[in-house]
């Protein structure tokens, strides 16, 4: 079982040391991590405030070549983005209306993507039961592409997800939706949320999730 001694001094990365200048102006709330991570994983978090000023089709690029450059099983890469931005305002507000009301602040994103995917395999015809957790690999290179480049991401569920299928080609399926954006103050959101975005991150600790030399050494927890 993994115990409290066996955290990494220093205890915390010191994720904004590494910042730059453009990362400092946006401080984010960086990963209390136990042990030294990647600057730009313990950065990334899921913020609601976002800036509606548009973002450059370079740096939207850039984050759809993160994805693409994730790993997949058999290298099928089912993942497929559905993108609406300030360019293609009409397909944006398409986009938008799939959102349930408790995501209405991604509305405001100037990026809007609809993730989706390949269930069955293009090799075998079979269902590919990795194509999921591919598209959720893909996600997460242009997610931390995102930070890297001194925006915000942020991954969604709540949406409609029937509706969402429909706009799909067939036999495609509908994964997250992600609102891209400049970072903006959390002044700009309600007080419940803007509260919301500057509670403490917190995540499970190790010795919850992960069992080393048996199956069965995961402490019990008390939730996240
Ligand atoms: C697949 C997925 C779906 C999510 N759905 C929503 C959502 O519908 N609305 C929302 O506000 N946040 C959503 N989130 C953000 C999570 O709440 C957030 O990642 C989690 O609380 C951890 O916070 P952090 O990303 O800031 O570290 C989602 C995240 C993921 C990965």
């Amino acid at each position: 079982m993994i115990t409290d001694t066996d955290k990494t001094e220093p205890r915390r990365t010191q994720v904004t040391a590494d910042a730059s200048p453009r990362d400092r102006k946006d401080a984010g709330r960086p990963a209390p991590a136990d042990h030294p991570i990647h600057p730009l994983i313990g950065k990334r978090w899921s913020p609601r405030a976002m800036a509606g000023r548009p973002v450059s089709r370079g740096a939207l690029l850039s984050l759809l070549e993160a994805a693409r450059w994730a790993p997949s099983s058999y290298n099928e890469q089912p993942w497929r983005f559905v993108v609406g931005t300030h360019e293609e305002a009409d397909f944006r507000e398409r986009l938008q209306t799939l959102l349930m009301e408790g995501n209405a602040w991604a509305r405001q994103a100037p990026v809007l993507i609809l993730s989706a995917y390949l269930p069955e395999s293009s090799r075998s015809g079979d269902t590919n039961r990795m194509a999921f957790r591919d598209l959720g690999a893909a996600e997460e290179n242009l997610v931390l592409q995102a930070y890297d480049l001194g925006l915000v991401a942020h991954q969604m569920a709540g949406f409609d997800a029937e509706a969402a299928r429909r706009l799909l080609p067939d036999g495609m399926e509908p994964g997250t939706m992600i609102a891209i954006a400049h970072p903006a103050s959390p002044d700009s959101l309600s007080d419940k949320l803007a509260e919301r975005e500057q509670r403490p991150r917190r995540r499970r600790p190790l010795r919850e999730f992960v069992s080393i030399g048996s199956a069965s050494g995961f402490a019990d927890g008390e939730g996240d």
